[in-house]
């Protein structure tokens, strides 16, 4: 599975939300190069990026709430990144507990709910913080919204 590339259509004009998904962008392309990387490189990757997710959901969630963003969308935003914390701790056990195939698995979830979540969720709520902070994302960023 290749790696994933940034492109405009992750773009929030959040600027630190921004460099944050760079980052994590970063870190799993970091994973999908690892094959030949010792398990303990790769255990040490996957608890970085762990680290980093929740760190990263707890900055959207502040953002949501400062801006006032509808509660229910928030909700909505909040129960996505707790079903994806659990989901990866699911299959971070199965690897700890052994499966051959639970890395594998954890990558490829990681990477393609990462890229739709940023794609639609995040991207909605920096267009509705945007709006509630009278700040705006330059038009064409949004283009393909
Ligand atoms: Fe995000
Ligand atoms: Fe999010």
């Amino acid at each position: 599975m290749a790696g994933i590339q940034w492109g405009l259509d992750f773009y929030t004009g959040l600027p630190e939300v921004d460099r944050q998904h760079q980052w994590l962008f970063a870190l799993i392309n970091r994973l999908h190069d690892a094959e030949k990387l010792e398990p303990e490189t790769i255990d040490q990757a996957f608890a970085e990026l762990q680290d980093y997710v929740r760190e990263h959901f707890t900055l959207e969630e502040q953002l949501m709430a400062e801006a006032e963003v509808d509660p229910e969308h928030q909700a909505q935003h909040r129960a996505a990144h707790a079903g994806f914390v659990a989901r990866v701790n699911t299959l971070w056990q199965a690897r700890t507990d052994g499966s051959e195939s639970a890395a594998a698995e954890l990558l490829e979830f990681l990477t393609y709910w990462l890229m739709q979540h940023i794609r639609h969720t995040d991207r909605k709520m920096a267009l509705e913080i945007h709006a509630r902070m009278g700040t705006q994302a330059p038009h064409n960023m949004f283009e393909h919204f």
